[in-house]
């Protein structure tokens, strides 16, 4: 490729995004940012002026990812000295000190409240980054319009920020405080999405259904974006179980539009770990929401995320996890090894549970959750789903993948049908992840 790729013309910038779909969202954002500035989107680092790096701080894996691609890029700046290299998002705001420290090849460094100031930050020119991790209470980026990426669904943040302060968890610190998007905003973002063809929505949040703004509740906000034009789904992610109202369930009961889904994090079966957590509910609370949900939504489909590992977990907490898995039978559960996070209120605890015996209780966690995925999806063959077309299905010519209301991965033959319809199909097979399914 062209070593000086954009010489004469608009500079060009390559961003790559790692973390939850919050990231995902933010680099649109910061996509809009940069192109108002006048800069283009390259497909390849190679081809950019400025690679800019939208990074994670959630597990100490995620960082380690991120430093060993930094190192490449460092090598590629060996060799071009010109491009202008970024680090954003979680990890610039949770390890600044450090990075400035370890990453002398950073041009710059910006948190997620920053992004507004990225095209200056960028034009600095000067032999020290430029450093901009303050967070700011009020920056929701409500006027920007994140630049979509043309497919049939759309991440929409509703909330910043978190306020829970769970005790392992670094959000709080590197995103600050909860925020809520006014409902207009959103509305308007909503529709011109609609209009450019997405067809599904989710609403993003930390604990989005901690969403308030002025009067409007998080379930009066699903009613809301329920009355849009062209939209056909309503999703979001991730609620959390202290905040799952009765107006909430309410608007995901009697809402067609609200699909009956619902990630609802628990990190453990065990009361005294969830105390230490912080979490704000016990195993009893969290079940009780489960039964309101299931008898309001008897066809929700539930996820979870799983901490194994916490600090102080002990077998029989561990077993309480177990159990608490078998009585809820997740659809499908996000598992993690405890990572210790600087910061955080569970730092200075330490690790208590050694790598061998998270990885142990992991895979068994993962087994039960793979086990009971394969008999629930199992269980659904011979049933008829509604599935919104996304595109081509990633394995099989002519096939098409989609997603049931229960946001589960349906395969099917094309059959001329096209991304942004919504079509019927029956379940043949399945496997944990997957349902095979025929036209009806
Ligand atoms: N706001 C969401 C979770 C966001 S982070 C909620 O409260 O539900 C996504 C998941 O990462 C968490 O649910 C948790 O399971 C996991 N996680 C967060 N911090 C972690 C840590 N220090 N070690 C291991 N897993 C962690
Ligand atoms: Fe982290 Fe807890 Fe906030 Fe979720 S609710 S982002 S786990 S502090
Ligand atoms: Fe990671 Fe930040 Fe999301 S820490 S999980 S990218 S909010």
């Amino acid at each position: 490729m062209n070593e000086r790729a954009s010489v004469g013309c608009r500079p060009r910038v390559y961003l790559e995004t790692y973390g939850c779909q919050m990231n995902i969202a933010d680099s649109q954002t910061v996509t809009a940012v940069l192109r108002r500035a006048g800069y283009d989107l390259a497909e390849k680092a190679e081809d950019a002026d400025v690679i800019l790096l939208n990074t994670c701080a959630i597990r100490e894996h995620a960082g380690e990812r991120v430093l060993g691609r930094l190192s490449d890029l460092a090598r590629m700046k060996n060799r071009r000295p010109e491009i202008r290299l970024g680090l954003l998002g979680c990890m610039a705001q949770h390890n600044r000190a450090a990075l400035v420290e370890k990453a002398p090849h950073l041009d710059l460094i910006a948190g997620p409240d920053s992004y507004r100031r990225l095209p200056e930050m960028i034009g600095r020119a000067g032999f020290d980054p430029a450093v901009d991790v303050r967070l700011d209470r009020a920056e929701t980026y409500a006027d920007i319009t994140p630049e979509h990426d043309g497919s049939i669904r759309a991440y929409v943040t509703a909330m910043r920020g978190c306020d829970k302060f769970c005790a392992f968890c670094v959000v709080p610190y590197v995103r600050g405080r909860e925020r809520s998007i006014a409902p207009a905003d959103l509305l308007r973002e909503i529709a011109e999405l609609a209009e450019r063809g997405v067809r599904e929505v989710v609403l993003l949040g930390q604990t989005v259904n901690a969403y308030r703004f002025g009067e409007v509740d998080f379930g009066a906000l699903l009613r809301m974006v329920a009355r849009v034009a062209g939209i056909e789904r309503i999703r979001f992610t991730s609620p959390h179980p202290s905040d799952m109202t009765d107006s909430v369930i309410d608007a995901m009961a009697s809402e067609a539009k609200v699909q009956p889904y619902l990630h609802l994090p628990v990190q453990s079966g065990s009361n005294r770990i969830l105390a230490a957590m912080d979490r704000g509910y016990t195993v009893e609370e969290y079940l009780r929401l489960v039964e309101r949900l299931r008898a309001a939504i008897p066809s929700l489909a539930l996820s979870t995320d799983i901490i194994v590992g916490f600090h102080g977990e002990e077998r029989r907490d561990y077993e309480e996890t177990l159990a608490l898995m078998r009585t809820v039978r997740y659809d499908q559960a996000f598992t993690f090894k405890y990572s210790v996070r600087e910061n955080t209120r569970a730092y200075k605890l330490g690790d208590t549970v050694s790598e061998e015996e998270k990885s142990r209780r992991l895979a068994e966690v993962i087994a039960l959750q793979e086990a009971t995925s394969l008999e629930l999806n199992r269980a659904s063959i011979g049933s008829v789903f509604a599935v919104l077309v996304e595109g081509p299905a990633r394995r099989g010519e002519g096939m098409l993948s989609g997603k049931t209301p229960q946001f589960k991965t349906a395969i099917f033959p094309a059959l001329g049908a096209r991304p942004g319809d919504t079509i019927k199909v029956r379940v043949e097979s399945a496997t944990a992840h997957t349902l095979m399914c025929a036209a009806v």
